[in-house]
């Protein structure tokens, strides 16, 4: 039997090579963007001061927490206000506070889920008041 040759071995690896680092290179220049997440409902652009329950950069990395902290207060503590770390108090609810001002669910609240690959199951039993835009 002949022994394979240099150029077979060779081309072997470059078409190993090409598709096991396939998925590194194949989407260079091309990452999904970050999606353009909307802020402005009635609610919020009635603000005066356009301010979330805690800042922004809190809320974004931890608004599962800070849910999950008011349904065990509501729950276990029959505690219905919230009082945030700057002193305003706002009533626990993830209908009537967080869906109050952030009334469009669906270009906030999912279109970043979506992105994250995130998939609250909390609407089969929380009411998703009707969009207002
Ligand atoms: C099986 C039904 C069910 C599911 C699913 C569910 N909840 Fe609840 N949740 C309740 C009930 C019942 C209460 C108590 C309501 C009350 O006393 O006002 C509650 C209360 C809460 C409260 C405080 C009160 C309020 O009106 O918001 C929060 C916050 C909350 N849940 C968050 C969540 C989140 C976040 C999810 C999804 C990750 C979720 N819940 C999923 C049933 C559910
Ligand atoms: C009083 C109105 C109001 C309430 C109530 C409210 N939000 Fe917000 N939220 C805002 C505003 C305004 C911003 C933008 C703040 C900023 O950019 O500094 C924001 C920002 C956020 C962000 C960050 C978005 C980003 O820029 O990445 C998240 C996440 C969020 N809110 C989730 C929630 C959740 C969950 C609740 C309920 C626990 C809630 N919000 C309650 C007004 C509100
Ligand atoms: C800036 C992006 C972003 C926005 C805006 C956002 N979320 Fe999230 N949310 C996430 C990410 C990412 C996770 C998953 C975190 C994890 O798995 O640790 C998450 C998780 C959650 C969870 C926990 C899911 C679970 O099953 O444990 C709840 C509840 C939730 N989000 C509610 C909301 C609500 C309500 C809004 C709108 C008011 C909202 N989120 C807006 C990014 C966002």
């Amino acid at each position: 039997m002949r022994l394979y040759n240099r150029g077979m071995i060779i081309a072997g690896i470059v078409v190993f090579l090409i598709v096991t680092t396939f998925p590194f290179w194949y989407g260079r220049g091309k990452a999904v963007p970050p999606p353009d997440l909307k802020l402005d409902t009635p609610a919020i652009l009635g603000l005066k001061e356009k301010r979330c329950v805690e800042p922004a950069s809190y809320m974004r990395s931890s608004h599962m927490k800070l849910l999950v902290t008011w349904r065990d207060d509501v729950v276990r503590e029959g505690k219905r206000t919230y009082t945030a770390t700057d002193g305003r108090l706002h009533e626990i609810s993830l209908t009537g506070s967080c869906l109050a001002c952030h009334s469009n669910k669906k270009q906030f609240c999912d279109r970043c889920h979506d992105y994250s690959g995130a998939k609250p199951a909390c609407w089969s039993c929380h009411i998703i008041p009707e969009e207002v835009r």
